[in-house]
């Protein structure tokens, strides 16, 4: 059988199918499960990705390390890729003066953020919003988001600044635990491919 690999849709999309160079993935469509002749992929929302590498539906993955951080699926870690670099902030209005005794934060990201506030001794009620969560220091839902930054053009036109950078992150490699061992020569000459081409790139 060969091996499953998944993918996941929107921002890592394009890199991800470039590594590849595999025809089909390139006109693919709308289809979500595409064979070639070496591999199966499959594409999917990235804690989507996170869930089938995690019940071995797939091998292995290619996911934004916001969703290994955010929701800790029990699947082996292996290596960052040279694509998807963008940078979890901390950002608002300009000069926002953050009143009343908590502030309130808007993101998709509710467990990064509660870490983050954590370790800056302060506490934060959370709204937790699915996207477009620029929206919300705008239109006075919060007082700042912790969202990703890649280009910041986001940022820019709806008026809003980084405050603080939190922390950069980066497509990573995933792979499910036991298809690591019981699938090891199937999967060794994509890992090498992996390897040659992005550890260090
Ligand atoms: C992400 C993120 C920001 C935007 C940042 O959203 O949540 O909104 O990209 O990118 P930029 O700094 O290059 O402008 P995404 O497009 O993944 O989807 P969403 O709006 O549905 O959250």
């Amino acid at each position: 059988m060969v091996p499953c690999i998944a993918l996941s849709k929107g921002r890592l999309e394009k890199a991800a199918i470039d590594f590849f160079e595999a025809e089909p993935l390139v006109d693919k469509g709308r289809k979500l499960c595409i064979e070639t002749n070496r591999y199966r992929f499959i594409f999917a929302k990235g804690i989507d990705v996170a869930t089938y590498v995690e019940y071995g539906i797939a091998d292995l993955g290619i996911v934004g390390e916001d969703i290994l951080l955010e929701y800790q699926p029990d699947v082996f870690d292996l290596f960052p890729l040279s694509f998807g670099q963008c940078r979890f902030s901390l950002a608002g209005k300009p000069g926002h003066i953050v009143t009343g005794p908590k502030k309130r934060i808007a993101t998709k990201y509710p467990n990064i953020t509660l870490n983050y506030f954590r370790k800056r001794g302060e506490s934060v009620d959370i709204v937790k919003l699915e996207g477009s969560v620029e929206l919300a220091p705008v239109l006075g839902l919060a007082d700042a988001i912790v969202d990703i930054v890649e280009t910041g053009s986001t940022l820019k036109e709806n008026g809003l600044v980084v405050y603080d950078d939190i922390r950069p992150i980066s497509a990573r490699l995933i792979a499910n635990r036991s298809a690591l061992k019981v699938k090891r020569e199937v999967l060794k000459p994509l890992l090498e491919r992996f390897q040659e081409k992005e550890v260090g790139a």
